[in-house]
């Protein structure tokens, strides 16, 4: 007999909808049955992916408040818009609904504010997709800081460096939502991406919180200078004056004294890296390079390459993931990994391991660093979503997926 399935609905189908809807429809269990996106297109486009690959035919919808109207939907995937996550998170979760968003930062503390209190209320919850907290190399660093191999952590940093000055720009002819938040926005827009696996490893959220950031920009040069070098000479925005700084740094500081470098840039040439990099009283390790040195193990000031390390201590999730077979389709096979989590959650009807405290609190970053820019790198309090509770919170849920400890018993 085939096994019951549980039905999703997807909001949001441009490159990253289509992209994770397709990982999201081969998961057992997952039965997509509602797609939606303003554009008809593109509604159009993720119809064909359900019907081509899961072999129903999902309805579609131009309105996803139209979509939240049906209660035969249990959870809803979103993955539109920076500045339309949050408000469709927290209508998703008032129609009752669990919801999933696609990462990126929130454009104030008030829609932050208003996902915790939809949750609460509602019982439904809110996990922003980050992909990164299930990286291979994210989840082997985990497993080792969590057996103490670097001591005690003293601070970590990372970010998004990543040449986007092309995608940025094509905003409007791919009818893309970048653009407008560089014409108009200058902060960490897009601070999730390492944040996630780093407020992970200290605690955030549970024995330990976010306290104070301060973020200074750079000047904005990228994009002009990309226009000058690939436009006509009349193109509209070749002069235009981003907001967006080129580089802008953020320093957070946490409650157990833990400090957090991160950085943003996507308007100047570069390859891309994440730039992670945690250290601890014991040890650190280095992405730019994929290095350690561990006090106890490696000749004296000498860097290791990670390679074996962390073969050794491999996170089980990875394990038996390799065992399974890896889906390398989205980005080396982490994407999978998040979307599995959203779903078993949801198919249980039970605790995502990235909560709404944490969406709430790692969005905040983007609006919080635009204010601190704002005012000349001024420090800025850190909101606690979860009223005090970080300091003893009710127990999380064990699992394979589960961020807060590796769960050994789950695995075979
Ligand atoms: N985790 C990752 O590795 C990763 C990678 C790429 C993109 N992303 C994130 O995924 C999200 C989407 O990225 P993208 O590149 O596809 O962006 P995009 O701007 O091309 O697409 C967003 C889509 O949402 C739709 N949309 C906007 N408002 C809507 C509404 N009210 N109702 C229905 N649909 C609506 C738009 O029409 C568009 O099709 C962003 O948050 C982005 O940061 C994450």
């Amino acid at each position: 007999m085939a096994k019951e399935k549980t039905n999703f609905a997807i909001i949001g189908l441009s490159g990253r909808g289509l992209g994770m809807l397709s990982e999201f429809v081969s998961i057992e269990g997952v039965q997509v049955t509602a797609v939606c996106d303003i554009y008809e297109d593109r509604v159009e486009k993720g119809a064909k992916i359900v019907e081509e690959k899961a072999g129903n035919t999902p309805d579609k919808y131009l309105d996803y408040k139209e979509l939240l109207k049906r209660d035969d939907i249990a959870a809803v995937l979103c993955c539109t818009t920076w500045i339309t996550h949050a408000r469709i998170a927290v209508d998703s979760m008032r129609a009752g609904k669990h919801v999933a968003i696609e990462v990126g930062g929130a454009a104030s503390l008030e829609e932050c504010w208003q996902m915790v209190r939809a949750s609460e209320e509602t019982g439904k919850f809110c996990m922003l997709l980050e992909n990164c907290c299930y990286d291979r190399n994210e989840l082997a660093l985990f497993n080792m800081q969590r057996q103490g191999l670097f001591g005690e952590m003293i601070h970590a940093q990372g970010g998004y460096l990543h040449d986007l000055r092309e995608e940025i720009l094509q905003g409007r002819e791919n009818r893309h939502g970048r653009l407008v938040n560089f014409m108009n926005r200058n902060g960490d827009v897009y601070p999730t991406h390492q944040l996630g696996p780093i407020a992970k490893m200290f605690n955030i959220n549970r024995g330990n919180r976010l306290l104070t950031l301060t973020s200074m920009a750079s000047k904005a040069r990228g994009l002009n200078e990309r226009i000058k070098n690939t436009r006509p000479a009349d193109y509209d925005l070749r002069d235009f004056a981003f907001a967006q700084g080129d580089i802008v740094t953020t320093m957070i500081k946490c409650a157990h004294g833990e400090t957090i470098l991160l950085t943003h840039a996507c308007t100047l040439p570069r390859p891309y890296s994440r730039d992670y990099r945690i250290q601890g009283t014991k040890g650190i390790w280095m992405e730019d390079g994929n290095l350690i040195h561990l006090e106890d193990f490696s000749p004296e000031e000498k860097w290791e390459p990670f390679e074996t390390y962390r073969e050794k201590y491999e996170h089980p999730l990875w394990r038996q993931y390799e065992k399974d077979g890896i889906r390398t389709s989205g980005h080396g096979g982490m994407d999978y990994l998040v979307l599995c989590a959203f779903a078993e959650s949801a198919i249980k009807d039970s605790k995502p391991p990235i909560d709404v405290y944490d969406t709430a609190l790692w969005m905040s970053i983007t609006c919080l660093s635009e204010q601190s820019v704002a005012l000349g790198s001024a420090p800025v309090a850190i909101p606690d979503f979860t009223n005090g509770a970080w300091i003893e919170r009710e127990p999380f849920r064990r699992g394979i997926y589960c961020l807060e400890e590796v769960c050994e018993e789950f695995f075979e």
